[in-house]
């Protein structure tokens, strides 16, 4: 049995840091085991403009406590008014890594997000042109579709013909829940991504309903079915390059969650990696989290791998059940068994 396990330092390719005091709280769970994480430009307003962006990286960057060794790679928020050439120039300048699109109305502050596709056909055509890689919220937000269903209708009605009227257009489907998205992910070709998040490989749609309600559990997209999450393990334990971690680390405080109308994320900065190695070494797949966490996602980015390490030891782990902020406590992800697995 192994006992202790070094990988590559891992990324995260898809993290809300969000701003102000929580990002301050956050930001130090983040950077304390990852190198580099793509930043969600989901802010009250968005991050929609290549200004907007220099300035949200400049803000992280005087969060980050002295000593810390962390590169945010920055995202635009695309509207129906984005504009390719500002796209196009933050991209150039090396500050922009994604573009991320939400349909309007998808999940939190997504108001500003796309809801006629033909109006962004420009912006999408020019990110084929120059490598930009899009980096989807795959969920239909139509009232008449079943919320568990809205990702894989979403696959059919709106990813597929994005990808076929725009060839060469990277994209990432992000935060994948369903079979649906493993199998149409697996039949495509290396233009196309798959994130997967801590949470969803841990808890299916009882954990969040059954015994009581638990807010700590909601996020979106909802977790489904236990057969689903299996094919999200076996997916992110397959080492096929396609999948890589996104955690979708999400804060928001107790406060926000516990509401009759409660905020959607589940907040996993702080004990991602050594949930991850258990699930992985529950799926004797121990070998294979350096590709899922630390060398996939440079790959399909185009980016080099880290060449600093990060040493998983197996002792219990000591997480605080919430971390401290200024606007008051934010609840830690609780896989709902004890870890065995330390980052040391
Ligand atoms: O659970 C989620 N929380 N899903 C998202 O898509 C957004 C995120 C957030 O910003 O809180
Ligand atoms: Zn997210």
């Amino acid at each position: 049995m192994t006992d202790t396990l070094t990988i590559r330092r891992p990324d995260d390719w898809h993290l809300h840091l969000r701003d102000g005091a929580m990002m301050r709280a956050v930001l130090p769970h983040t950077a304390a085991h990852f190198a580099r994480a793509i930043i969600m430009p989901n802010l009250v307003p968005p991050v929609v403009t290549g200004a907007q962006a220099q300035g949200y990286r400049d803000r992280i960057m005087a969060a980050l406590p002295e000593g810390m060794d962390f590169t945010p790679l920055m995202t635009l928020y695309l509207t129906e008014d984005t504009d390719a050439a500002d796209v196009a120039a933050a991209h150039a300048s090396g500050l922009v890594k994604a573009v991320k699109l939400y349909p309007a109305g998808a999940t939190t502050n997504s108001a500003s997000g796309v809801a006629n596709f033909d109006r962004v056909r420009p912006v999408l055509e020019k990110m084929a042109e120059i490598g930009l890689p899009l980096c989807v919220h795959g969920e239909v937000t139509e009232a008449d579709i079943d919320i568990f269903d809205r990702e894989a209708v979403f696959i059919d009605r709106v990813l597929d013909p994005i990808r076929r009227s725009t060839p060469g257009l990277r994209v990432v489907m992000e935060h994948i829940t369903t079979s649906d998205a493993v199998d149409y992910a697996s039949a495509q070709d290396d233009t196309l991504g798959a994130t997967i998040t801590t949470h969803h490989l841990v808890i299916n749609r009882n954990h969040i309903l059954a015994g009581g309600i638990k807010p700590h559990y909601y996020c979106l997209p909802v977790a489904k079915r236990e057969e689903h999450r299996l094919a999200l393990r076996r997916a992110a334990t397959s080492g096929d390059a396609r999948f890589f971690l996104g955690t979708d680390s999400a804060p928001h405080t107790d406060a926000n969650k516990l509401l009759p109308c409660g905020c959607a994320g589940c907040f996993t900065a702080p004990n991602t990696m050594s949930i991850l190695a258990q699930v992985f070494e529950q799926d004797a797949a121990l070998d294979r989290l350096e590709a899922f966490a630390s060398l996939n996602g440079p790959a399909f980015y185009g980016l080099p791998v880290n060449d600093t390490t990060l040493t998983l030891t197996r002792t219990a782990p000591a997480y605080p059940a919430h971390i401290d902020t200024e606007d008051g406590p934010v609840t830690v992800f609780d896989p709902g068994w004890p870890l065995d697995w330390s980052v040391t």
